[in-house]
Formats: C-alpha cells, structure tokens, sequence
C-alpha cells in the first residue's frame, strides 16, 4: 500500500529500527524493490533522485505514476521520494507527482546558505505536505563532487541546523560515500549517537552501499534510522545483465536480460532488509 515517508520513519524511529530507502531508475529497479519488501514482510522506500529524473527527460510525473501503481498493489507499506533535489523548479513539481517526501541537497552551500535554502524548501514542503530531508556536512562521492571522506557533522551544528530549518530527518556525515563499489566504509558510531540525541529527528545514512552489513547493524542500534542504498542495486542489475548478454550474444529482445537483472536486484533487496533486520 501507499505509504507516506513520514509515517514509517516515525514508527522506524521509535522501535529504534531501520527504514531501507532504495534509489530506483528503471521499473524493474522499482519492481525488485516492492518484490524483495514482499518476500520479507519489510515497509521499503521507493527513491527518486533528481538524476534519475532527468535520465528520464526532466519530468517526475512518468516514473512517479509508474510508482505509484506498484506501492498501491504492493503487500507492504511503501512510499515515494524524491531525492538529492537541488532544483527548485523540481521540488515545486514533487506533491502533484505524488511524491510525500523530499530530500533537499543544498550541502553543497556554506553553512549559512545551505541553512536559507533549506529553510526555504522546508516551507514550502509542509505547504504542501511533505516531510522535508535534509543533508548537513556533505556525504562525499557524488559525480563531479571533491571527495571528501574525511567529513562529519558536528552535532551541535546539527541541533541548530534542524531548529532553525525545522527539517523532519537529517542526512549526517558519519564515514560514508557515495557510489562506493566495495563494502570497505566504517563508520563512526559514537558521533551517530551524539547526533541522534543532538539532532532530535530521524538520521539518514547515504551511501549505504559502501557500508559493511556488521557496520550497517551497528550504525542502526546507534541511532540511524533511514538506510539509502542505491549503487548496490546497480551493481547488482548491471552485472546480471553484462553476464546474461555475453552468454546470449544472439538475443534481441531485451526482456530476457532485464530479467535477469530484476531477479539480481530482488536478491539484493531481500537480503539487505534481512541484514538491516527492517
Ligand atoms: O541518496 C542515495 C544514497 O545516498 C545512495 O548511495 O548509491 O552509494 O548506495 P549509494
Ligand atoms: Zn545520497
């Protein structure tokens, strides 16, 4: 069924679970991602990034009613993101999408600027009624970005980030990256405590595909609540279908492949939600 963000991150954050957000591109990503939720009984996020809009030319309304159908026929709780925006003209668009949660990324921006813009977006968000997310101290990784790994929120700057802006969850730099291809991160536990308890909303981890499934465990029972996958997703469809068309070179019909490429994603769904204990 068709979830708002808001309502399982309140419930994930109060049994002090984890809340597994995955980022989709294609319908089978979304397809895998419904699927795997499914076989375990977990409440899932389907993600949006503002990459993967323009990827399908700039509008999220196609995606998102595509969307929308698999969450009201799914079997378990699922709800719609849109994610890493920096566009206004694409936050605008996100409640008539049908999206009920947004990440605004101005990270980027100095502290100051990244709390105006922030603000900004956080009213025009409950205007509409979207829980609003929002990212302080920059989680490395992304294309053209300066790596930059050695970056952490501080959690006092935390606790005023969130007041001044009135954010509903907060992305932290903890040890992560984005887009990693190894599960080689570790993270800082300790400093996830402090910001939890400094924060006074529900923390989230970007970049979780980089994160070892012990330390994914522990960064939970320290305080995070929602888990952002999305490159292990890709690894996992890209090589199922790299594999299935070297081994069927005469194949025109690209069903069989993307098949074969649900099927490696619905794996990797299914058995990060059992890691995660989601
Ligand atoms: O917002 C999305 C996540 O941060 C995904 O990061 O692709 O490294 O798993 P990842
Ligand atoms: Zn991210």
């Amino acid at each position: 069924s068709l979830a708002p963000a808001a309502t399982l991150l309140a419930e994930a954050a109060a049994a002090g679970r984890a809340l597994a957000a995955f980022n989709v591109i294609t319908l089978e990503h979304a397809q895998a991602v419904t699927a795997g939720a499914a076989a375990v009984g977990a409440p899932v996020v389907l993600q949006v990034s503002q990459n993967a809009v323009a990827h399908h030319g700039g509008a999220p309304a196609p995606l998102a009613a595509a969307l929308t159908a698999l969450a009201e026929a799914a079997p378990t709780p699922v709800a719609l993101h849109l994610d890493h925006v920096t566009e206004d003209a694409l936050l605008r668009q996100a409640p008539a999408a049908g999206f009920g949660s947004v990440m605004f990324d101005a990270s980027r921006l100095p502290y100051a600027a990244n709390l105006a813009a922030t603000a900004e977006a956080v009213r025009f968000g409950h205007a509409h009624g979207l829980l609003v997310e929002a990212e302080l101290g920059r989680v490395g990784g992304k294309p053209a970005d300066a790596h930059t790994p050695g970056v952490r929120t501080d959690p006092d700057q935390a606790a005023a980030f969130v007041r001044d802006t009135g954010v509903d969850a907060l992305a932290v730099a903890v040890g992560s990256r984005h887009a990693m291809r190894e599960r080689t991160a570790r993270l800082d536990h300790a400093l996830i405590g402090r910001l939890r308890a400094a924060a006074g909303v529900p923390l989230v981890l970007h970049g979780s595909s980089g994160v070892p499934d012990a330390e994914l465990r522990r960064a939970v029972a320290a305080g995070m609540t929602k888990i952002n996958v999305g490159t292990a997703l890709n690894r996992a469809m890209t090589g199922a279908v790299r594999a299935h068309l070297l081994a069927h070179p005469e194949q025109t019909d690209p069903r069989p492949c993307l098949r074969a490429g649900r099927e490696a994603m619905t794996a990797e769904v299914t058995r990060l939600l059992t890691v995660l204990g989601a």
